[in-house]
This record gives structure tokens, sequence and C-alpha cells, in this order.
């Protein structure tokens, strides 16, 4: 039976029947009464999910396309932006803001590690002249599978008076975030992760003070504008067709969100996550995070057992159990394997899943019970 295919990448994620059925109706006139309605209810979930007064915009791309809106409305050529990196998509903000012509420093921690505090503040303390307009960060960064102290980051940002951008793409929907009230004057988020619909929208939201800064920019950008996108909200509309279909499903998977509650999606994302860890570590594998405090909700990072490939694992999974799961990315390419528990997932999804990875290595020979016992 060749269609029962399950994900467990970092997005695309699985979509639930509810909002399957709601994508699947002819597309709506975008300037449409019926429409209008719809997109307003989104509008307000919206605010709510990502915890914010401010309004929320949907832009029609992949996550990236809100983070280069965000740059691109925000950062005039040759200003001053710190990169917080700590793996290849925290990495993405400082090439954006590359080519935008901005002055760039990265700050690099090894992959696998979270964003060391003190060492912001530290680079933050020093730059007396306010020279640094932006700090780039990530929440969760998924090709590691660590999740940074976001609330905590913003506060120095804050403090010192940047302008906080945060990549919030795995993280809202599955890892509390609280946008007002941490201070994030920019985050940006994607359909195909914790909102439970396939790809192709982008969501951005920014503060006043943020504003501000976008009413400076010298040359915002023309798609992704966001004085278009804010007077659009006002109209309960988009400035262009926006994808309806998706903004349909994301009505309902909205609602499902709703009635499980914000609280209910944080716990249950970090159950899925411990009893993902607690299976890894009894199969006597080793995690790519072993600190459980900065290890990701969302996304877990596991090095094969010696002798037996990635994508020995990967093919076996998929093909012998139709689970899909993801490779590492870049430098850590064939080094690990990553296991998605983001989105429409269930404890049963994560036991299976855990069943299939050690029936997967037992065909490939390695035995995972002894393994267990001799740790
Ligand atoms: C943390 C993070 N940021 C950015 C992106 C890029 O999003 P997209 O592929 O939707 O452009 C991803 C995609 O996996 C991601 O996980």
């Amino acid at each position: 039976m060749k269609d029962k295919q399950f994900l467990m990448i970092p997005g695309p994620t699985p979509v639930p029947e509810r909002a399957l059925l709601a994508m699947a109706r002819h597309p709506l006139g975008h300037r449409s009464s019926e429409f209008s309605a719809i997109i307003q209810e989104v509008y307000q979930d919206l605010k709510w999910l990502f915890q914010t007064g401010e309004d929320v915009f949907i832009y029609t791309s992949s996550g990236t396309g809100a983070m280069e809106a965000a740059i691109f409305n925000l950062v005039n050529p040759g200003d001053k932006v710190l990169s917080l990196v700590i793996g290849n998509f925290s990495e993405r903000w400082a090439k954006i803001a590359g080519m935008r012509g901005a002055e760039v420093e990265k700050i690099n921690f090894d992959w696998g590690q979270a964003v060391d505090p003190d060492i912001l503040r530290e680079r933050l303390d020093q730059d007396i002249n306010k020279e640094i307009k932006f700090v780039t960060l990530i929440h969760n960064e998924t090709s590691t599978g660590v999740t940074n102290d976001v609330q905590t980051l913003a506060k120095i940002i804050r403090e010192h008076g940047a302008l906080s951008i945060v990549d919030g793409v795995t993280s809202i929907g599955a890892i509390p975030v609280k946008t007002d009230e941490w201070g994030i004057d920019v985050i940006v988020s994607g359909s195909q992760k914790g909102f439970m619909i396939p790809p192709g929208l982008a969501f951005l939201t920014c503060s006043p003070k943020a504003w501000k800064v976008y009413e400076n920019c010298k040359n915002p950008s023309f798609y992704f504008n966001f004085g278009a996108y804010k007077k659009s909200v006002a109209e309960n509309t988009t400035p262009y067709t926006p994808n309806v279909s998706l903004i349909v499903a994301l009505r309902e998977s909205l609602n499902m969100m709703k009635e499980e509650g914000l609280d209910g999606i944080y716990c249950r994302h970090a159950k899925l996550a411990r009893m993902m860890r607690a299976g890894i570590r009894s199969m006597g594998l080793k995690l790519f995070v072993e600190d459980d405090n900065t290890a990701s909700s969302v996304i877990t990072a596991i090095y094969p057992p010696e002798g037996i490939s990635v994508p020995d694992i990967r093919k076996t999974l998929n093909k012998d159990y139709d689970i899909v799961v993801a490779n590492g990315q870049a430098k850590l390419k064939d080094k690990i394997f990553r296991m998605g528990h983001l989105g429409y997932v269930s404890e049963r999804d994560v036991i299976t899943a855990l069943g299939a990875l050690e029936a997967s290595l037992a065909k490939l020979g390695y035995d995972a019970k002894k393994q267990a016992v001799s740790i």
C-alpha cells in the first residue's frame, strides 16, 4: 500500500483531514464578501497564535519570503546587522541581509548549541555608539534541533536599542512564543509547520518600534511591502491574489488550535520530544543535542549507529514503513538524521516511528535491545 506515507520531516508536516477537506472546494474569489469574512477571522486568530496585538501579515510565499520581507522593509544598505548563527537556517538571515547590502557581522556558535546570552550581551555592550541597528536570530533551529531562549535574547537586544528580527518558522504553533510580552520586534513563520497546512503561506508581525524603522526605509520591498499589507489587513483583504485555498484551510487549522488551546499545543509538543528522546536513548543511540534544556520540542537530531549510514536508515524507514525522516543539512549531511514531531502529530505517531526505527536498524544489523542493555 503505497499512499500511506507519514511525513516526519520538519515541514511540510502532516495535514489534518479537516484542513484537507476545507481546501477541497472551488477557489473563492479573493475580493468576495465570503472570502473577506474568512480572512477577517484568520487575521484575528493569527494575533492570538502570535500573542500580539499587532497585525499579522499573510504572504503568499514560503517562510523565506517573510524573512526577505523583514529585511527588505527595514534594513537600508550599509546598516549594521548582527546575526546570531547556530545552524543552517539562522545563517540565512545573514545571507539575506548581505544581499540587501547591509554590513553583516556574525556571531557563530557551534552547531548543536544555543546562543549564549552572555556573549550577545557582551557584544552589544561594546557597541557604545549604537551602530548595530538589527539583531537577527532564530527561535527553533531546524537544522540542529536546538531552541534558543528568545525571551532572554529579545530582552538583551531591547535594552541595547536594536531591533530583534526572529525566525519563528518552526516555533509558532508548537513552542511558546509571546511576541508582545517578550518585546520581539519582528517574527516570521511559514504555513507548512506548526500551522498544519501545506506550504505556500508565510506570516510576519512587527512592533510599533519596527514600524517606525520601516517608515524610514529608503527602498522597501514592493511585493512584500509592509504598508500595503497593513492597509489590506485593515480592510480584511490582501494586496494581491493570495492562495485562497490555503487561507480557507488555515481557518480550519486555527479552529483546531483554538480547541486544543495554546498550553495544550505546547505541552503536546514538549511531551512528544521527551518521548522521542527517551526512545532514542533507550536504543543506545546518540542524540545530536544532549542538553535537554536546549533540545527542540519539534525536531530531534540523531547520530546513526557506527557502521550504518544515514541514507540506509532513511531508505529503510521510507521503503518498509512509509515513514519519511530528514537528512542532516549542509555540513551535517549524512552525519545525522532528523525526526520531526511538529504540527499534526500524536503520541501514537511517535511510538510508531520509534518502533519502525528500531525495526529498520535491526534490518541494517543493529540490535537496539542489546545496545540498550549494554548502556
Ligand atoms: C527555522 C526555519 N527557517 C526558515 C525555513 C525556510 O522556510 P521555507 O522553506 O518555507 O522558505 C525553514 C524551513 O524548513 C525553517 O525550518
